[in-house]
């Protein structure tokens, strides 16, 4: 592709004029990066009572603990640990990659990379563990569980910052 039919393509946006094809092709190609949350399986670095420690995402991701039942998703600058199984009736969820967003495959309840609920028959968000960042690490309290519909505010400040 010449400069030539790339102005042409891109109607001579102010992002091409400005920084040029090659720059204005790398930050569209890392826009779309940002935007794909890849899925990992994880195991817990140590195991303490009630406490799973987790090595700190170091990038945007969702990384599942089949063994604990522990969902942890770094997206939007923050890190959220959500339980795996629906809120509906306890169908462990699934990171529908395509559509970034995670699905049931029981009643289809289909939840934001956050948790927050989209659709479905669930009547809640994915319920989020209390969390917290311990220097290279992220500590979840699998005996602190917030649920959205009953304590809202509890629920929303279970989250880090990145
Ligand atoms: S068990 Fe997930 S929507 Fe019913």
């Amino acid at each position: 592709m010449t400069d030539e039919i790339f102005s042409a393509d891109c109607g001579g946006c102010e992002l091409m004029k400005q920084h040029g094809r090659r720059e204005f092709l790398r930050n569209a190609a890392l826009a779309v990066g940002a935007l794909a949350l890849p899925v990992h399986f994880i195991e817990a670095i140590t195991l303490r009572d009630e406490l799973a420690t987790y090595p700190f995402p170091a990038t945007d991701g969702v990384f599942i603990d089949k063994n604990k039942e522990v969902i942890v998703a770094r997206t939007g600058g923050q890190v959220y640990a959500f339980m795996l199984s629906c809120p509906h009736q306890n169908t462990a969820l699934r990171w529908n990659s395509k559509d970034q967003k995670f699905q049931c495959p029981k009643h289809h309840s289909q939840y934001k990379p956050d948790g927050s609920f989209i659709d479905g028959r669930a009547t809640r968000a994915m319920d989020r563990f209390a969390v917290k960042h311990d220097g290279a690490n992220l500590v979840v309290n699998l005996d602190k569980v917030f649920e959205d519909d009953r304590d809202h505010a509890g629920w929303k400040g279970a989250a880090v910052a990145v």
